[in-house]
C-alpha cells in the first residue's frame, strides 16, 4: 500500500498552517520508511550533502560539518546524524516530499533527515521557517511550545539554541506520526530508540533577506535608475531638516522600482526558482546532447521522462509568456506557454512532454533536457 497523508488539509491550511503547531497521530497512513540509517550514513560521506554531526553530552553540545567518514559516534548515546536535501539525491526521499505537494513549489525548502541514538537531538530551539517532522523508525520524543520570544544563545560553537519553554505538545512519537511546527515555535525532540526523522521543510524571507536578495540581483542587472530629484525645492526648507515631503518621496523612490512588474517580477521568478540546495544535475556533454527526433522516438518506445529532484520550475500569475527554471527565465512563444505551464505541476506528464516535443516550440524543453533539467530515467 502506498504511503498517504491522513489530513484533511482545507482545514489544516485555514486553522494551523503558519498559526499553531499540530500533532497528527498517524499522519502518514502505510509509513515506511525510505531510507536506512546505513545509507544516511552513505550519503554524509559525499561532498555534495551538506551533512552535519551533533553529539550531546547532558548539556554539552558538539557540532560539526561533514562530508564525514567516521561514524563511530552513532554508537553511542546522544549522537545525531542530520543530511540536507536529502530529496535532491535519494529517489524514494523524494517520493515522501509529494505527499507535501498542497503547498506551491517556490514555498518549499528541503527535506532534512535526522538519524539519533537514544538521548540524541539538537537540543531547544526555534526556527525561521516551518516543518512537519515525521517520524520514521524508532520512537522520539517531542515537545513543542507555542510561538513566543524567548532568549536565544549558541551552544557548541555552532548550535542556536533557546531557553526552557512550556509545552503545548508533548508526545512520544511512533513511525507515521507528524508534527507540524510554524514559525517561531520553540521545539526539541530526544530519541527514545534509535529513530529516523523526516522534516520537510518550507521557507520564508523576511524583509531583510528579500531586500538583500532583490539588491544581489539588480546589481546583475543592465538597466538605469531613477535618481532623487528636487526641482520643487525653495528657500522655505530647513537647513538641518528633511522635510516629510521629502521622506515621502524617497520612500516612494524605492517603492517605485518594487512596484515596477518589469523589474520585481523577473526577481521573483529567477529567486524562488533557484533551489538553496545542490541539486543532481548532469548537464549532457556536446556529442551526447539530444536531438528532436531522437528524443522523441526514445519517448515515443516507451522510455520515462522526469525532472531532476527538487527542480524549482516556476511561473508568475502576472507575468505570461515566461517560465523560470533552476533560476533562469525562459520566454516561451505564446502559442505552446499553456502547455509549457503545465509542465510545472507535479510529477512528470509524458503526454504532454510528448507534444511539446512534436510541436513548433519544442526548443526549450529540448534544451532542458540537455542541461539536465529533465532526463530520460
Ligand atoms: C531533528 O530531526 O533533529 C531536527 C528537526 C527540527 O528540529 O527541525
Ligand atoms: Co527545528
Amino acid at each position: 500500500m502506498s504511503m498517504q497523508l491522513q489530513l484533511d488539509i482545507n482545514h489544516f491550511l485555514a486553522t494551523y498552517w503558519q498559526r499553531k503547531p499540530l500533532f497528527i497521530k498517524q499522519g502518514i497512513a502505510h509509513f515506511c520508511d525510505p531510507i536506512s540509517p546505513e545509507e544516511m550514513a552513505g550519503l554524509a560521506m559525499e561532498n555534495e550533502v551538506q551533512s552535519r554531526m551533533v553529539l550531546r553530552n547532558q548539556d554539552q553540545w558538539q557540532a560539526s560539518c561533514g562530508p564525514f567518514s567516521d561514524f563511530s559516534a552513532l554508537s553511542n548515546n546522544g549522537a545525531t546524524l542530520l543530511n540536507q536535501a536529502v530529496n535532491h539525491w535519494h529517489p524514494a526521499c523524494a517520493d515522501l516530499v509529494k505527499l507535501f505537494h498542497f503547498i506551491p513549489n517556490w514555498r518549499f525548502d528541503d527535506l532534512m533527515i535526522s538519524y539519533s541514538t537514544p538521548e540524541g537531538g539538537v537540543g531547544p530551539h526555534i526556527d525561521q521557517y516551518c516543518v512537519f517532522i515525521i517520524q520514521g523508525q524508532g520512537k522520539r520524543h517531542w515537545r513543542v511550545g507555542e510561538k513566543q520570544e524567548l532568549k536565544e544563545f549558541t551552544s557548541g560553537q555552532a548550535l542556536r539554541h533557546c531557553g526552557p519553554f512550556e509545552a503545548c505538545i508533548d508526545v512520544i512519537m511512533e513511525p507515521g506520526d507528524v508534527l507540524y511546527i510554524p514559525p517561531g515555535c520553540p521545539h526539541e525532540g530526544y530519541a527514545v530508540e534509535p529513530a529516523l526523522n523526516y522534516s520537510v521543510g518550507f521557507r520564508a524571507p523576511d524583509q531583510k533577506e528579500l531586500l538583500n536578495d532583490f539588491t544581489d540581483h539588480l546589481l546583475q542587472q543592465q538597466m538605469s535608475f531613477t535618481r532623487y530629484s528636487d526641482p520643487e525645492l525653495t528657500s522655505d526648507a530647513h537647513y538641518g531638516e528633511i522635510s516629510r515631503h521629502e521622506t515621502n518621496k524617497l520612500s516612494q523612490l524605492l517603492t517605485d522600482l518594487i512596484r515596477d512588474p518589469d523589474v520585481f517580477l523577473p526577481f521573483l521568478g529567477q529567486h524562488f526558482s533557484n533551489s538553496n540546495h545542490e541539486l543532481d544535475i548532469l548537464p549532457l556533454e556536446p556529442d551526447q546532447q539530444w536531438h528532436q527526433a531522437d528524443l522523441l522516438a526514445a519517448l515515443e518506445a516507451g522510455e520515462y521522462a522526469d525532472k531532476v529532484a527538487g527542480l524549482k520550475f516556476l511561473y508568475l500569475e502576472e507575468l505570461t509568456n515566461t517560465l523560470f527554471i533552476h533560476g533562469e527565465a525562459v520566454t516561451i512563444p505564446s502559442e505552446a506557454y499553456s502547455d509549457y505551464q503545465q509542465l510545472t505541476q507535479p510529477g512528470c506528464n509524458q503526454m504532454l512532454i510528448q507534444k511539446i516535443l512534436a510541436g513548433r516550440h519544442y526548443q526549450p524543453l529540448l534544451d532542458w533536457f540537455n542541461a539536465g533539467y529533465l532526463y530520460l530515467v
